[in-house]
């Protein structure tokens, strides 16, 4: 699979004016993405959980302009317009025109709102980007259908185009996007045991998993709810000559064979060795960068420790993992939904910001609206 099988054959814009909304939640990683080379590309293949209630609803309206010459589109957050948002779609247009040529036909009003709130910390950008991606992929679809032209062999887009093209987009929007479209796990980046998998689009995990893993449950501590300090497109260059960086591939590489294995056998207990090891690794990588940075938090540090003495004292399979920031991502099995929620209301909201959490699952992917 190369990229040129994404631009599509040449086609007119028919299409004068219509509308397209999608739902699309965030994820949370198990095996961390974090070092990237030119173009989007990975430096290691990565697994996600896609989440259920944390998403990002975005309707993208469309009207056909008269100068092709350049882009125009506007923004809305909430109702509000976000003149802030417009360089980063910008750039995005620029990126994934060659494969969506009807951009500059069309003045575009992209409104969106996410489900969790603004500036909590948690990344809307995996969400945000596979939404819009997913908005562009209908209006083409529409053009495509509406192309008297083509013919019927032609305009037919099946299913599986449409989804992984959309991955492949929303990967050019930021990296861990093109993980959210489907559910409830998926895979992004060349991995042997990982049939279909690829560098260039997510792919839904195609192998055996235990019921151990259905349901589970993801409620994350808001630690801390301002913007990060270093984004995550420095860091993943800050991962260029890192002392570490090739080692840390590797490992990635290896812990996704294992855990391949452990999400057939259900194994728990290899899974939060697995899990834990692989939060701590990507904050490693961080504080051993130069520049260096810390984006973990002493609440941060706090809630793991108590994590950690629960685990102990119930023989809870209770785990956590991290993504680039302070927030905590608190996993269990559904087994354990009621317990381990009193631990968290009891123990460890203390330590999130005005008390805050969000209580998420393992959810199927995006959805049409
Ligand atoms: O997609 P980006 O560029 O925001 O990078 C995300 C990186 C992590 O969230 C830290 C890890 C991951 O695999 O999602």
């Amino acid at each position: 699979m190369i990229e040129e099988s994404f631009i599509p054959k040449k086609y007119s814009n028919s299409v004068e004016n219509g509308s397209f909304t999608w739902s699309s939640p965030s994820n949370i990683a198990l095996v961390k993405y974090w070092g990237k080379k030119e173009h989007q590309i990975p430096e290691n293949p990565s697994i996600s959980f896609t989440l259920n209630n944390c998403k990002t609803i975005t309707t993208v309206g469309f009207s056909k302009k008269e100068n092709h010459d350049s882009y125009s589109f506007e923004v809305f957050l909430d109702d509000e317009k976000k003149d802030d948002f417009k360089p980063k779609i910008e750039t995005f247009f620029k990126r994934v025109e060659v494969y969506l040529p009807f951009l500059k036909a069309y003045h575009f009003k992209i409104e969106t709102s996410n489900t969790f709130p603004h500036s909590s910390g948690i990344a809307s950008s995996a969400s945000g980007m596979s939404a819009l991606a997913l908005c562009l992929m209908s209006i083409e679809k529409l053009i495509i259908e509406s192309d008297e032209a083509m013919s019927a062999e032609e305009s037919a887009l099946s299913n599986e185009h449409f989804i992984q093209k959309a991955s492949f987009l929303a990967r050019l929007g930021s990296g861990s996007a093109c993980r959210s479209l489907e559910g409830d796990l998926v895979v992004w980046g060349k991995h042997e045991a990982i049939s279909g998998s690829s560098d260039l689009f997510g792919v839904k995990y195609p192998n055996e998993v235990h019921s151990h893993f259905k349901n589970y449950q993801d409620t994350i501590l808001l630690v801390d709810k301002g913007e990060k300090q270093v984004s995550s497109t420095v860091g993943h260059n800050l991962m260029h000559g890192h002392p570490f960086a090739q080692q840390r591939f590797k490992q990635a590489n290896t812990n996704l064979t294992n855990m391949v294995t452990i999400l057939k056998d259900g194994d728990l207990d290899a899974f939060i060795a697995l899990v834990e090891s692989e939060a701590l690794t990507l904050h490693a990588m961080m504080m051993t960068s130069m520049p260096y940075f810390i984006l973990m938090k002493p609440n941060t540090l706090e809630i793991i420790n108590k994590i950690w003495s629960y685990r102990k004292r119930i023989g809870s399979k209770v785990s956590f993992t991290l993504d680039a920031g302070a927030n905590v991502h608190v996993l269990y099995p559904e087994s354990e939904a009621t317990s381990v929620l009193e631990f968290i209301q009891n123990e460890l909201v203390a330590y999130c910001q005005n008390g805050q959490y969000i209580c998420d699952v393992i959810g199927l992917g995006a959805s049409k609206l």
